[in-house]
């Protein structure tokens, strides 16, 4: 496995993987590995030839109170990972080879996409996450690039700016990985003291609750979210951000729920914020 920090380095090595006819496979991360991770690897694995994981805590989307200074980092520990997986390149640049002296260039994704659900209360994360995946995209040139369900906003950001700046690659989505309680796996659950890790099951509980609601016929999300709300605030620690009912193409807030829905929430619990959501086909 070759470790390369380089952009331009990183660019030729790539570039001549696909002259010789690789399909490439793209895994941007900001490290700190988890299983969440290694299935999008082992995804990435099974479609191409030659597979990068990019690892990169990219400052550009933290927002200045956020835990960029202290986001948990172990490369050591993620390169043996990555060694087991057979991933092929590890491209792990430094802040300065990624954003060099004089760069000011930036993709946004206007609209409701990243105004709403995380983008209301972390107004320029998106437009950093954009710009780094343009970056990662132009350095790698992957066929496909692998991204989690769990962030389903980034993912939706992401795939309307493939689709609006004609990126000639396939974003392949990868479902949630799971704790055996539910927990949805994040390099943020390490922050959690025992007690926040307790409670934090009651993100996916409440999913849960909402799930058992609709299929019961209620429709009014307003009464979805209320029920929600009451099971997240029975828990000390929790503190929530946001419970929303969005469609799943426009992350819209629907006042009924019908058709191809997302259920998407964020709480912070304790210090930690942690976000999570469930897609669910309403019948009309
Ligand atoms: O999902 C993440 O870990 C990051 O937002 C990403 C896509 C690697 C961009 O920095």
């Amino acid at each position: 496995m070759k470790i390369l920090t380089s952009p331009s380095e990183t660019q030729t090595h790539c570039r001549a993987r696909r002259a010789e006819g690789k399909q490439i496979g793209l895994v941007p991360t900001m490290g700190f590995l988890h299983e969440g991770h290694l299935s999008l690897v082992r995804g990435a694995r099974t479609d191409s030839d030659f597979v990068v994981v990019s690892i990169f805590v990219n400052p550009t989307q933290f927002g200045p109170s956020e835990d960029f200074g202290s986001y948990p980092r172990d490369f050591e520990q993620d390169r043996r990972l990555l060694v087991v997986e057979g991933v092929d390149l590890i491209f792990a640049p430094t802040v300065e080879e990624m954003y060099p002296p004089g760069s000011v260039t930036a993709v946004e994704v206007a609209g409701q996409l990243t105004k709403g659900l995380c983008g209301a209360s972390r107004p320029s994360h998106f437009y950093g996450v954009t710009t780094v995946v343009s970056k990662l995209f132009n350095i790698v040139s992957p066929h496909r690039a692998y991204f989690g369900q769990k962030d389903a906003q980034q993912l939706a950001v992401i795939q309307r700016m493939v689709a609006d700046l004609n990126f000639d690659i396939e974003i392949v989505p990868m479902p949630t990985v799971r704790e055996s309680d539910g927990l949805a796996m994040s390099s943020r659950n390490r922050y959690l003291s025992p007690e926040a890790r307790r409670a934090a099951t009651v993100l996916y509980r409440s999913l849960q609750l909402a799930k058992e609601r609709i299929e019961d016929g209620e429709r009014t999300s307003a009464k979805i979210i209320d029920a929600m709300r009451e099971l997240i605030e029975r828990e000390k620690p929790a503190r929530i951000d946001y419970i929303e009912l969005v469609d799943t193409n426009r992350l819209e807030p629907q006042e009924l729920v019908h058709g191809e829905m997302l259920i998407a929430l964020a709480v912070f619990v304790g210090q930690t914020r942690l976000i999570d959501n469930l897609r669910m086909r309403v019948p009309d």
